[in-house]
């Protein structure tokens, strides 16, 4: 019997993606690359990752170069990719991963490591030791309820879609298997407008020829929350610019930034009339551009001259500022 996982990885080997951390047949032979590039394909797309993951790999060869590199620099290789604690993680997990002198194998010593959750787990575990893991996303789960015809709400089908997924995955190839499946959900079953003429499982699907298919899975949409605040470019008289490393721990942090919150921080600040709109995972975020020319200042931070600003990995957030103003 010609089973699902055959038609996908005949499918794959002819139309997979070529990306650069990915070799077909089997696992990575070196298990950094795919650590590196799991990371970075957290919360970001392809298209947005790979010349992040081509420079990186340049800088930090080795997952020694990596380890032992300040995180400073880590950040700057980093900066524009967003969602910095994954820098932060990744960098800490190579610490980790050098001190001990091996690879993890295991999901559950893989799971120790600082920043990687059950996917990161499942995706490494398979592309960089061919284990029989299954990587279930957001991709995986569309592709599960079109496949098997599961109109209920997302939510309530989480537990079906694990099993069904489960139960296709290849167990003598599961690190072409996961590839292939990431590569029909990215370019055949997508979001809006799936090609169902070309999927290599359109004589399975249950949904094939839905005219509702694009409503597969069915996803109640939250409005994000709206955010305000002030961000507050501050001059000396040296025309120095002063900017302040954020230490709190989550969003942002490790970055430099010019001093933003969401209440006013000083009386005697100009509004500019001008905004930069950055929208987050949970929120919206509109910042109010505020200026302010004063020597002396309370508050934490130091002045640089604007031509050393680019020395200073920031935001992409703050780098909207720098573009507006
Ligand atoms: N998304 C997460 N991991 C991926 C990978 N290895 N290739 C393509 N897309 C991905």
């Amino acid at each position: 019997m010609v089973t699902l996982a055959y038609k996908l990885l005949k499918w794959y080997d002819k139309n997979g993606r070529h990306l650069p951390w990915r070799i077909k047949g089997g696992a990575h032979p070196n298990p950094y690359v795919i650590l590196v590039s799991e990371f970075m394909l957290q919360q970001t797309t392809v298209k947005t990752v790979i010349p992040y993951f081509e420079k990186f790999m340049q800088r930090f060869p080795t997952i020694e170069d990596l380890a032992s590199a300040s995180q400073e620099e880590v950040y700057h290789y980093w900066q524009g990719l967003g969602y910095y604690t994954r820098a932060k993680s990744l960098h800490q997990t190579a610490q980790q991963i050098v001190s001990s002198a091996c690879f993890p194998k295991t999901r559950d010593e893989v799971l120790k490591l600082k920043g990687i959750g059950a996917y990161t787990a499942s995706s490494f575990l398979a592309l960089a030791f061919n284990l029989p893991e299954t990587v279930i996303d957001g991709n995986v789960m569309r592709i599960m309820a079109r496949l098997y015809a599961l109109t209920s709400p997302l939510d309530e089908i989480q537990d079906v879609i694990r099993e069904k997924a489960e139960n296709l995955t290849d167990t003598k190839c599961p690190a072409d298997y996961a590839s292939a499946i990431m590569d029909l959900g990215a370019t055949i079953c997508t979001p809006k407008k799936p090609k169902c003429s070309l999927c290599p499982w359109k004589n399975d699907c249950l949904s094939y020829g839905r005219q509702d298919i694009e409503n597969i899975p069915q996803r109640k949409k939250l409005p994000k929350k709206q955010k305000v605040g002030f961000v507050y470019l501050i001059n000396n008289s040296q025309g120095e610019i002063l900017i302040r490393l954020r230490t709190e721990k989550g969003l942002l942090s490790g970055l430099y930034e010019f001093p933003w919150a969401e209440e006013k921080l000083f009386k005697n600040a100009k509004d500019t009339g001008q905004q930069v709109v950055h929208i987050f995972t949970h929120f919206k975020l509109t910042l109010n551009i505020m200026v302010l020319q004063i020597d002396n200042i309370d508050c934490d931070g130091f002045f640089v001259p604007v031509c050393n600003l680019s020395n200073y990995p920031m935001s992409t957030l703050m780098k909207k500022v720098i573009k507006a103003f």
